[in-house]
């Protein structure tokens, strides 16, 4: 009999739904939030009222699309954690309810294991021990992915995520939220090598994005008394300088977790996965490298429920079902 999934997203700003079959994504339905661009940043509280507001008509679609009825589902699958708490019980919540209704089995998905098990819903998917960097809003860690549930964190950031260097970056720049987006297509006819800003040095895999924004911010204040026009006349050399400081932070902890590791198999995953200019530079890397290197497909680099239901259909496979009892974590190791 087939093994049909309800996934569901609801971490940060994202409503989402999405179906699978067999390992096979039927449909994936994401509600992006907007409310929260005139904030310049997520408001926890909107957050969650946005997802109380959507999450039935995503779902509802999400059904639709994949032309499935509820009766017809194997088991929910859902975001537990890490994220907003008050955006995690929502989904957590509706899960339940819907598991409890139909009577199916409940499956405690995290956010951060289902980025990297995005490069399982379509060919081509990475061989096992491969290295994943995964780069997100809230994340930035260096995975040893050992098998689809055994994977061991081997660097993170100390401070900020490489997301939120890029958005509280493009702030500085005046830009919307989120900034990461903007900054890559800015970056794209912008002179990378125009502008220098200094580069934390931290031992091992680990990283350090917190000192780069101050570094930016200071320079742009003394370049803003000379000529209050500055940032508008450069926001090109500015967004490429920028993206280009973050991009070799990024990949040069990669490049030396790789070697050390003996490990050929790259995989990058998370939202500044999207971003052009790190799938360049690590492209470039492996020509170096002899790497075989995995992208995400676009629409599953930022938040989706499709890289949760394929997390489910993992822990469907492994049986690993959780209690209705089950809380949502807003802080959620990721094993
Ligand atoms: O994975 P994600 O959707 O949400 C979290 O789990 O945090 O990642 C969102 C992050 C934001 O910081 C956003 O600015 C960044 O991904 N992002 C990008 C690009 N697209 C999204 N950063 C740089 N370049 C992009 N093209
Ligand atoms: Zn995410």
């Amino acid at each position: 009999m087939s093994v049909i999934i309800l996934a569901i997203e609801s971490s940060c700003d994202e409503t989402s739904a999405a179906i699978i079959k067999d390992g096979v994504v039927l449909s994936n339905v994401i509600a992006t939030q907007d409310v929260h661009k005139e904030f310049g940043g997520v408001v926890p509280e909107l957050a969650s009222r946005a997802h109380q507001q959507n999450i039935v008509p995503v779902i509802d679609k999400a059904l639709k699309d994949a032309d499935t009825k509820k009766e017809e589902l194997s088991a929910i699958a859902f975001t537990r954690g890490p994220g907003l708490l008050g955006a995690l019980i929502v989904g957590t919540s509706f899960a339940k309810a819907l598991a409890l209704g139909l009577e199916i089995p409940l499956i405690e998905v995290n956010h951060m294991q289902a980025h990297i098990l995005s490069h399982f819903i379509e060919e081509p998917k990475p061989k096992f021990p491969f290295l994943c960097l995964t780069v997100s809003g809230g994340h930035t860690q260096i995975v040893l992915v050992k098998d689809f549930l055994d994977m061991k964190v081997i660097g993170e950031t100390r401070d900020d995520a490489a997301g939120e260097a890029f958005d509280k970056s493009a702030k500085l720049l005046g830009l919307d939220y989120p900034g990461g987006p903007l900054i890559d297509k800015y970056a794209k006819i912008g002179d990378s090598s125009r502008f220098k800003f200094s580069k934390s040095k931290v031992p091992g895999y680990d990283y350090s994005f917190s000192g780069i924004k101050t570094s930016i911010l200071y320079f742009l204040r003394q370049e803003i008394k000379k000529d209050a026009g500055f940032i508008k006349d450069n926001i090109a050399d500015l967004s490429a300088s920028i993206q280009k400081t973050i991009i070799e932070m990024l990949i040069e902890k990669l490049e030396l977790a790789a070697n050390e590791n003996n490990l050929s198999d790259i995989a990058i995953a998370g939202g500044v996965s999207a971003n052009s200019g790190l799938r360049d530079a690590i492209t470039d890397m492996a020509k170096n490298n002899n790497w075989q290197t995995y992208f995400p497909a676009l629409e599953y680099c930022t938040d989706n429920a499709a890289m949760i239901a394929i997390a489910g259909h993992y822990k469907y496979a492994a049986k690993e079902f959780v209690g209705l009892d089950i809380a949502p974590l807003a802080r959620m190791p990721l094993i």
